[in-house]
């Protein structure tokens, strides 16, 4: 390698380094994130190219065809993907994150150990710390490829319901999290020859995979987002682990970065549902689908889009709600015209934003940015709670369980001890939706009964077009 090379590669890692962490800061906020996504894909491509410099003449070919592929895949995906399915797509990379760095571990085992016939354990042919640091790649990425694979079934409905093994949940997963160590620790320091490497690489990628499995499997409900923030956490941490194996600086950087942001996610997504990790991970609640009796309603009042926006017209505050149906209907547009006309007719507005409305963190905030949604506008739970006593109207466009109050009524219920945005406190509540079904934990929502709620049948944006047409009318 050349001099000039053997200087540039190291200076080219930490500017990708520092601009990885420049890019993160400007994720924290809706205003800079179009920015922070430019400048850490910038980084990335420092990181690959010096990457390709410092591995010198290799052949490209490969690479090559790597690339073509997996970008020819990732490419169609995004343009593809329907913008409700984007949870979906993000849970998915996330297990490719994680399925990557298990295969860039397995590699160094085969390139180290196999191929060249090397005698003796992993540990004593790749060190200690590179060993340790392989056998966590292999098994943190192969629970995340798995679990990404399962959350990606469940948010996509292709998956439902409760495990017949609930119960046993625990010791299950207690059983296979000690067999898949005691597997790790054997391919580490035990198996003393290739083929016993192998077999035992293979068995810890085996147990792996079917750890990610029965961890993610029962967790339902209402707390697949946090299972999600942990998911995206763990490809960071595998993903640093095989940094270490590398002995590549800026994939450690990297990876700790995502399994530290990824960990505060978690941490923020837990709050927002009032649950610990723990609970979420171990406690003995399930996907539940509701019983029939579950969902029947009595004293459901449904208006026509005239008589709510005879009751909007009047308001002085409004508070829009949005939820995971303003996604499905692709309403962020046309809500953002009804607020203007309503601000322009003298009211107040506002946006309550739940921390886990729609599938994936930051859902709604990313629609309403797209709407050009005034950023003071946007209010957090915490801060609009007290609000909605003093409030006319409340619309809430597809939000169902955020504002479900069995949240904090029926100590049974899936979502019991989720804080909720406590629209019933308003004077009116205008619900837009197509029917009574539930939301995505499945449970019926008392707030359709409510006596001040006026059910508004129908998709979101045809709704609500509906009521800026009669709002016009009205007006004129
Ligand atoms: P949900 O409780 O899922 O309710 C969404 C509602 O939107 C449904 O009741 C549906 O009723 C309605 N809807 C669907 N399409 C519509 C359309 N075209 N027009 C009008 N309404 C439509 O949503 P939420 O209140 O946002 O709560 C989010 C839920 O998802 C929570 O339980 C949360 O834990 C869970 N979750 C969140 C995440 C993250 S990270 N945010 C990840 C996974 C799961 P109709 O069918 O009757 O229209």
């Amino acid at each position: 390698m050349s001099a000039w090379i053997e200087h540039a590669v190291p200076v080219l890692y930490l500017l990708s380094a520092v601009l990885f962490i420049i890019g993160l800061k400007g994720l924290t906020k809706v205003r800079s994130a179009r920015r922070g996504n430019m400048i850490a894909a910038i980084a990335m491509l420092i990181a690959v190219i010096a990457t390709l410099l410092d591995l010198g003449l290799i052949d490209y070919r490969w690479i090559l065809a790597g690339m073509i592929v997996g970008g020819g895949i990732g490419t169609v995906a995004a343009l593809k993907v329907e913008m409700t399915a984007m949870p979906e797509m993000v849970a998915l990379f996330n297990g490719s994150g994680g399925g990557a760095s298990a295969l860039v571990a397995s590699a160094i085992i085969w390139l180290e150990i196999i191929e060249p016939a090397h005698s003796g354990s992993a540990a004593s042919v790749l060190g200690g710390s590179n060993a340790l640091t392989a056998f966590l790649s292999i098994l943190i990425g192969s629970v995340t490829l798995s679990g990404s694979v399962v959350a990606f079934l469940k948010l996509s409905g292709r998956l439902r319901g409760r495990p017949g093994w609930l119960k046993a949940r625990n010791m299950i997963n207690s059983v296979v999290m000690i067999a898949a160590i005691a597997i790790g620790l054997y391919q580490t320091y035990g198996a003393g020859d290739p083929a016993a490497i192998v077999t035992w690489t293979l068995a810890l990628t085996g147990v792996g995979l079917f750890l990610g499995i029965i961890l993610v499997l029962p967790i339902g409900g209402a707390d697949m987002p946090v299972v999600i923030s942990l998911l995206n956490s763990l490809s960071g941490v595998a993903a640093a682990a095989t940094g270490f194996v590398l002995d590549n600086n800026v994939l450690i950087i990297a990876g700790a970065l995502v399994g530290a942001s990824g960990l505060i996610l978690t941490q923020i997504m837990c709050k927002a549902m009032n649950r610990t990790l723990g609970h979420v991970l171990f406690a003995d609640f399930g996907d539940d689908a509701p019983s029939v009796g579950d969902t029947e309603y009595s004293n459901v009042r449904s208006f026509s889009a005239e008589e709510a926006a005879m009751v909007l017209e009047d308001a002085a505050s409004v508070i829009i709600v949005p939820g995971y149906g303003l996604a499905v209907a692709q309403a962020q547009h046309m809500v953002r015209e009804m607020a203007d006309l309503l601000a322009a007719r003298g009211a107040k507005i506002a946006y309550g934003v739940h921390p886990v409305a729609g599938r994936m963190p930051g859902h709604m905030n990313v629609l309403l940015a797209e709407a050009d949604v005034p950023y003071e506008q946007l209010q957090e739970m915490d801060r609009i709670n007290p609000e909605f006593k003093t409030t006319d109207v409340v619309l809430v466009v597809g939000a169902n369980d955020v504002v479900n109050p069995a949240a904090e009524t029926q100590p049974s219920s899936p979502i019991y001890g989720m804080p909720i945005l406590r629209v019933a406190e308003a004077r009116t509540v205008i619900m837009l939706k197509r029917s009574l079904s539930p939301g995505y934990a499945g449970v019926k929502n008392e707030l359709f009964e409510h006596d001040n709620t006026m059910m508004l049948f129908g998709d979101a944006k045809q709704s609500l077009q509906d009521l800026v047409k009669e709002l016009r009318e009205l007006t004129a």
